[in-house]
C-alpha cells in the first residue's frame, strides 16, 4: 500500500513510520513539505500521490499555549483535518487520524471510563480544537479511523517518562500530582494498534486507543523510577497543590482521562497494558544508549 504521513517529524509518527515502511511504500511529509493547514496544497499533494492511506499524525499539541493561541491551534487541529478529509475523500484514500481523552469533559466518576459515544464537553481549547478535526472528518468523509489516545510518550520526543527520568536522578524528592486518571500510553503500541486496525479492516469509526489499566501520574511516576532502581521519594499532591506550589497557571487538566477499550477489544485488537508498555520502552531507551 502507500502511505502518506503528515507531522511525519513527531513522536507518534517516527512509531507509525518504522510499524508501516516494512511492508508498505511511505511518503513522509511534515509542514515544510505538506502544511495540512493549506487547503490547496493538500488536494494537490494528495492528488498526486494517490495514497491508500493518509495517516495524520501532524497536530498543534502544546495543550497550555494553546489557551493563547487558540486560532493557530484550531487552523491546525481543525480545518487541518478538514483539508485532508477533502482530500482523501475525493481521491478515494482512507484517513486515519489522532484525537485525544481531552475531547471529553474529564469530571465522570472516576469509577467509570468514557466510551467512545459518551457525550463531549471539551474544558480546555486544545481539547475544542481536536473536537472541531473529529467532527470535519465525519461530515467530509466516510473511509476514516480516528483513534483516541491519551498520555502519550516514545523514543522520539519529549515526555513524562524522560522528564520524571531525569528529575529522579538530580533530587531527592519530587511531587506528583495524584487526582488525575488515566492510562499512559507508548507510542509503539499505539502504532501496533493503528497497523491492527487496517490489517483486520475494522469498521470506520472512532475508536479509543490507549494501552490497557488505569492509573495516576503518581503511581505511573512511581513505576518509572522502581523500574530504573531511581531512590527519589515520590510525594502524592493535588493539581490544585501542584499549580500553587508551582506557581504555574496551566489549561484545565481532566481528571478522568479513562477511556475504555471495550470497543476495539471486541474487534480482536491486542492492547497491551500500560506497565507492560513502559517496560519495553525503558528497554528500548537502553538499547538506544548502547
Ligand atoms: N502527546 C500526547 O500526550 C497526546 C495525547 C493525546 C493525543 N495526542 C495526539 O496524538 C497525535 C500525535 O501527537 P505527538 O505527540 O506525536 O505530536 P508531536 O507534537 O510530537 O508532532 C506533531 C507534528 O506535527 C507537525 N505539524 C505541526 N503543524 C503542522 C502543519 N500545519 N502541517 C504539517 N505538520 C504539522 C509538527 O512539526 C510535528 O512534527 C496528535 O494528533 C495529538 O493531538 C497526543
Amino acid at each position: 500500500m502507500k502511505i502518506l504521513i503528515t507531522g511525519a517529524n513527531g513522536m507518534l509518527a517516527k512509531e507509525v513510520r518504522e510499524k508501516f515502511e516494512k511492508n508498505n511504500e511511505i511518503i513522509a511529509t511534515d509542514v515544510t513539505e505538506l502544511d495540512i493547514t493549506n487547503e490547496k496544497m493538500v488536494q494537490e499533494v494528495v492528488e498526486k500521490i494517490k495514497p491508500d492511506y493518509i495517516i495524520n499524525c501532524a497536530a498543534y499539541t502544546a495543550v497550555d499555549k494553546a489557551e493563547d493561541n487558540y486560532e493557530l491551534a484550531d487552523k491546525i487541529n481543525g480545518d487541518g483535518p478538514a483539508n485532508l478529509a477533502k482530500a482523501a475523500k475525493a481521491n478515494g484514500a482512507k484517513l486515519v487520524h489522532i484525537s485525544t481523552d481531552y475531547v471529553f469533559g474529564g469530571d465522570l466518576d472516576i469509577s467509570k471510563d468514557y466510551k467512545e459515544d459518551d457525550s463531549k464537553a471539551p474544558v480546555t481549547a486544545y481539547g475544542k480544537t481536536k473536537l472541531h478535526g473529529e467532527e470535519e472528518i465525519q461530515k467530509n468523509m466516510e473511509e476514516y479511523y480516528i483513534f483516541r489516545t491519551a498520555w502519550l510518550y516514545g523514543i522520539g520526543g519529549n515526555n513524562f517518562v524522560k522528564t520524571m527520568t531525569k528529575l529522579g536522578t538530580t533530587r531527592d524528592e519530587v511531587n506528583v500530582v495524584s487526582d488525575q486518571h488515566g492510562s499512559p500510553t507508548y507510542a509503539k503500541d499505539l502504532a501496533e494498534i493503528i497497523y491492527q486496525a487496517i490489517e483486520k479492516k475494522i469498521p470506520y469509526g472512532i475508536y479509543n486507543a490507549t494501552n490497557q489499566g488505569y492509573t495516576t501520574w503518581y503511581e505511573f511516576t512511581k513505576e518509572i523510577f522502581a523500574e530504573q532502581g531511581i531512590g527519589c521519594s515520590v510525594n502524592p499532591v493535588t493539581t490544585e497543590e501542584y499549580i500553587e506550589m508551582m506557581k504555574i497557571t496551566q489549561a484545565k487538566r481532566p481528571f478522568n482521562s479513562q477511556l475504555s477499550k471495550e470497543k476495539l477489544l471486541k474487534l480482536g485488537i491486542n492492547i497491551p497494558e500500560w506497565k507492560d508498555g513502559l517496560k519495553r520502552y525503558l528497554n528500548e531507551v537502553k538499547e538506544n544508549e548502547k
